[in-house]
């Protein structure tokens, strides 16, 4: 499929688990792609996939000056912006583990994750979306999380940033629909991506029971569904934040170990 055949993406976070595997559809459907990462190592390696149709830039998600260089620089390479994929976030797990409940985490993780998470997103579409107008639109998907969607015990800095990249999405849609950009956001549940095998295999052994489907999410399936946002199929479709989760917000499967219990009594 050529869904994106003239089309400029950038991909923040592009050298991550989840940010190459979208780069490298959207790539496959016809874009030039912008692999934006903090760690130019791991950016450059997903340009290089791209065989001559990707970028790879430096940026700083909490800096607002090289993320402005970053929308100027991909225009100058490229010639336009239309599609901004934003899907950086804080996920080291030094910071994760300090990132607590209200009454715990240092006010460093939480400024640290709100400009990274948030402020970093809501720049980067500033900085984008009056290169979309010019181009005659544009589509922006940005990547909240299920954490987004509900109360946790821990984790209060990234849910909150993640639950107010949802709001701002919306308003962003509002404001600039008209001029033909459109927003989305996507809620992933839990993806497996090389990062999280290697830090953290028990979150997939336990997330397993509480999808509907047979297997768990891949970086794969984020990024098909982040090129139909992108691509003028979704063009009806602004917004809205998609969950993709296997359907675990489907069910109550908390329930089951209470299940089994009746039913035990009952027999
Ligand atoms: N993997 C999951 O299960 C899951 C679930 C829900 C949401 N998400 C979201 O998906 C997105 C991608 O996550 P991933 O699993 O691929 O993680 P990842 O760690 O592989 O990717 C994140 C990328 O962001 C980059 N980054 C971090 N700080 C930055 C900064 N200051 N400036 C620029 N780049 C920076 C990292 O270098 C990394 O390449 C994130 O927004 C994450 O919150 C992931």
């Amino acid at each position: 499929m050529q869904r994106l055949a003239g089309k400029v993406a950038i991909v923040t976070g592009g050298g991550g688990g989840i940010g190459s595997a979208t780069a490298l559809r959207l790539a496959r459907e016809g874009a030039k792609v912008v692999c934006a990462d903090i760690n130019l190592e791991t950016a450059q390696r997903a340009a290089d996939a791209l065989e001559g149709n990707g970028l790879a830039l430096r940026f700083d998600a909490a800096d607002a000056d090289s993320i402005e260089a970053m929308v100027t620089q991909t225009v100058e390479h490229f010639g336009r912006l239309d599609i901004l994929h934003n899907n950086t976030a804080i996920t080291d797990p030094q910071t994760h583990g300090q990132d607590l409940s209200l009454l715990e985490i240092p006010m460093e993780v939480w400024r640290k994750t709100l400009d990274v998470n948030l402020t970093g997103y809501m720049l980067a579409c500033r900085f984008a979306i009056p290169h979309m107008i010019e181009a005659g639109g544009g589509s922006i998907i940005n990547t909240a999380s299920g954490s987004g969607t509900k109360g946790d015990l821990v984790r209060i800095a990234y849910g909150t940033s993640k639950a107010a990249i949802i709001n701002m999405t919306r308003h962003i849609a509002t404001q600039y629909g008209r001029q033909g950009v459109r927003c989305n956001a996507i809620a992933p549940g839990v993806i497996v991506t090389p990062a999280m095998e290697a830090t953290a295999p028990q979150i997939l052994a336990f997330a397993s029971k509480y999808v509907l489907t047979k297997r768990l999410g891949t970086p794969e399936d984020i990024a098909a569904l982040t090129a139909f946002l992108a691509s003028d199929e979704s063009g009806y479709i602004t917004g809205e934040c998609i969950e993709i989760n296997g359907g675990k917000n489907s069910c109550q499967p908390h329930f089951a170990e209470l299940y089994q219990q009746t039913r035990q009594t009952s027999d």
